[in-house]
């Protein structure tokens, strides 16, 4: 690794602007997967032949989920270190104890657990779906699995939709300050701006959290 790179892992606003840039990205997922799953609305067929095609793409797909394992590894290891490094440093004498003297606010404290909510709601989530339960349905002549049963028959339960709906929130609350502060890590917090800013980041948050749940609570009165 060139002595460059290594200085900007190392120094802590580089590993902030990793964060922010990963995050950035993660939420162009979201509204990528957010539009594959409004399919699930539409019916059956529309949802199983979209996922077919995606599956279709082949080595192109492993590619891409490489990528996503890459980003959300990323984040969530510098996003680790950082809380780590914040702990010990408020730990320190000369740190001001107080929150506001830190440039702390609850929607900031909050990362570290909504974050966490994030990582079991994934891993649980990839194990259920992906991997969850096969099916296969033929569609125009062409056998493939029936991702939309699996998917149906999993929101079918209401502890599990209201499981869904509590992490969407998580999520929402997440996304809605890592957008805003992702600005703030490459200082693109103009007083002007940073309104406008914080404004988005809600918007993104209601629009994307708030899509999903709603889903989900349209798949569980579908498949009750
Ligand atoms: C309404 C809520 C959601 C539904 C119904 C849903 C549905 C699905 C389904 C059916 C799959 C399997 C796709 C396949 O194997 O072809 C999947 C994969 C995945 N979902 Fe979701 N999802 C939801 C929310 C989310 C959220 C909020 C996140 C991120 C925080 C997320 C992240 C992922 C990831 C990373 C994969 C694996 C992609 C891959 O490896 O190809 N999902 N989802």
């Amino acid at each position: 690794m060139s002595g460059a790179v290594t200085t900007f892992l190392r120094s802590s606003i580089g590993r902030k602007q990793l964060i922010a840039v990963s995050g950035l990205l993660l939420c162009g997922f979201l509204v990528a997967h957010l539009a594959g799953n409004v399919l699930l609305l539409v019916g059956s067929d529309a949802f199983n032949i979209y996922a077919y095609k995606l599956h279709q793409l082949g080595p192109l797909l492993y590619v891409a989920e490489a990528g996503l394992v890459a980003l959300f590894g990323g984040h969530l290891a510098l996003a680790m270190k950082l809380t780590w490094e914040n702990k010990v440093a408020r730990g320190q004498k000369y740190y001001v104890k107080n929150r506001t003297g830190r440039g702390e606010t609850i929607m900031s404290a909050t990362m570290p657990y909504t974050g966490l909510i994030i990582l079991v709601f994934l891993v649980l989530h990839i194990i259920q779906f992906k991997y969850g339960p096969y099916y296969s349905t033929e569609v125009d002549g062409v056998m493939m699995r029936d991702l939309y049963k699996t998917v149906i028959e999993y929101f079918a339960s209401p502890l599990n939709t209201a499981w869904y709906v509590v992490a969407m929130f998580a999520a929402a609350v997440h996304t809605s300050h890592g957008f805003a502060s992702s600005f703030q890590s490459f200082g693109w917090n103009h007083p002007k701006w940073m309104p406008g800013v914080k404004s988005i980041g809600v918007i993104y948050a209601i629009a994307v959290g708030g899509g999903f749940a709603l889903i989900t609570i349209l798949l569980h009165v579908k498949g009750a």
